[in-house]
């Protein structure tokens, strides 16, 4: 069914981080291809004016991709500001005000979540919310509990098909490739369950720290800032169904399918680490327990993949900065020599650059019948239209499209799959920065060839 385009487009913590490093360059882009339709309304407590917050709209355009001399001109021409506090009834008012006879604005919460519950109240009690949608932020909750409960409470104001979860996971085009690349082509489907398949690893590595967030970084920790959605993301692409028709929700039912069938990660499957000097990061709690290293093995009880290790691993301050994901296919016996060679495998670059590679065993040069491992390299990116993740997702939104946003049941599931762990308690063990994390993490994979660290 066709959804109403947005109208407007209220952005609150228009002064924060996320809105320089991601959603002003979006915008920026969403401008050029004229899919902006109506106003574009900063709103934060900065005590700033439309100037400041133009000149900041530029300077984070210059520093993350360059200003469009098209676009650019076009989101300044749209944009509005509105300064003041998320309890104050009148900046609500205002908000309302700016939005003048919009019908459908699009309402994007990039602000902590703590705040997400009062400035939806708030727009509902201005009239701000009515045939509005929303976006909101990661982390959804903090546990199941929460999740369950902030889901209720937004419920109360918009609607299911009006509530859009971004994980910008889902808006890159490599992660999007996964799907794609599995169910597009016939030679995969065959082997791509547990008969052929013996492991699957993921590992989402930063060289960085958590750069200047530790407030944010130390009421979350790797767990709930990254494994909860990007990660679990990345596991449903890999593991679900075909769906059986390609509208929304039947993608949406297959990737919430796969996490029900996900046992709850236990203690023993789970190892943490806090990088050396965490404690000294400013806005981190001292004493904190907070991870900045996970990793973990879970097991998805389908016909697909019952008893085939899935390995997560992710963390800061680690060798390099790469997520991949490969899945290891099952040895052959020897045949040409006494040695076995090593497995095939396909391996998923996610980030920074997309390859999707097919590790593969040819004979090696000389008289005898040896082989050496290389790698097909199946493709990189094709075309040039790109779409920066938040450009797609907030387009989509604007647009209705919930494809890439994820449902209600979706995030309920994925904290379900965490509870066990983040109830345990469990104190992070120390790692040097510029390592893969704590020794023990090592361990977790040794009976299936040893983690493999992206080159
Ligand atoms: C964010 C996390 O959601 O994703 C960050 O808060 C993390 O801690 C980032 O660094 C990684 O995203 P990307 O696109 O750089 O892989």
């Amino acid at each position: 069914m066709d959804q109403p385009q947005s109208d407007a487009l209220v952005f609150f913590g228009a002064t924060g981080d996320l809105a320089y490093k991601q959603i002003f360059p979006s915008l920026q882009r969403l401008a050029r291809r004229g899919l902006l339709k109506g106003p574009v309304i900063g709103v934060a407590k900065a005590g700033w004016n439309l100037d400041q917050l133009k000149a900041r709209a530029k300077d984070s355009v210059e520093k993350h991709g360059g200003l469009d001399p098209v676009g650019f001109p076009i989101l300044l021409d749209l944009l509005r500001y509105v300064d003041g506090d998320y309890s104050d009834d009148d900046t609500f008012a205002r908000v309302k005000k700016e939005l003048g006879g919009a019908k459908h604005p699009l309402h994007y919460l990039a602000i902590p979540p703590s705040l997400f519950l009062e400035v939806v109240e708030k727009l509902r009690q201005s009239g701000g919310a009515e045939g509005a949608r929303v976006i909101v932020e990661k982390p959804f909750g903090h546990d199941l509990e929460s999740s369950r409960k902030l889901n209720l409470d937004i419920h109360r104001v918009f609607g299911e098909n009006s509530v859009f979860r971004i994980d910008h996971y889902l808006g890159k085009n490599t992660v999007q490739n996964i799907i794609f690349f599995r169910f597009a082509n016939s030679f995969l489907e065959p082997v791509w369950n547990r008969r052929f398949i013996e492991s699957v690893q993921i590992t989402m590595a930063e060289s960085f720290g958590i750069q200047g967030r530790g407030g944010f970084y130390d009421g979350v920790g790797a767990l709930r800032d990254v494994a909860q959605n990007h990660l679990m993301q990345l596991i449903s692409n890999i593991a679900m169904e075909p769906p059986p028709c390609p509208d929304v929700e039947s993608i949406r039912d297959e990737r919430v399918k796969v996490l029900k069938s996900v046992q709850s990660i236990q203690p023993d499957d789970i190892v943490l680490g806090q990088f050396k000097g965490y404690h000294d990061e400013p806005g981190v709690k001292p004493g904190s327990k907070v991870e900045t290293f996970a990793a973990m093995r879970l097991y998805i009880n389908s016909w697909r993949w019952r008893d085939v290790p899935f390995f997560i691993r992710t963390g800061k301050l680690l060798p390099i900065t790469k997520t991949e994901i490969t899945a290891k296919f099952r040895q052959v016996p020897p045949v040409f020599s006494e040695t076995v060679p090593p497995a095939n495998y396909v391996r998923f670059r996610v980030s920074p650059e997309p390859v999707i590679a097919i590790g593969s065993s040819v004979k090696e040069a000389g008289d005898r019948l040896r082989g050496c491992m290389t790698e097909l390299v199946a493709t990189q990116e094709c075309g040039t239209d790109n779409f920066l993740p938040y450009e797609e997702l907030i387009g989509d939104a604007m647009r209705g499209n919930q494809a890439w946003f994820a449902r209600e049941d979706y995030v309920e599931e994925s904290w379900r799959i965490l509870e066990p762990i983040l109830e345990a308690d469990i104190t992070p063990q120390e790692y040097v920065p510029g390592t893969w994390g704590p020794d023990s993490a090592a361990e977790m994979t040794k009976d299936f060839g040893g983690w493999i660290d992206p080159k």
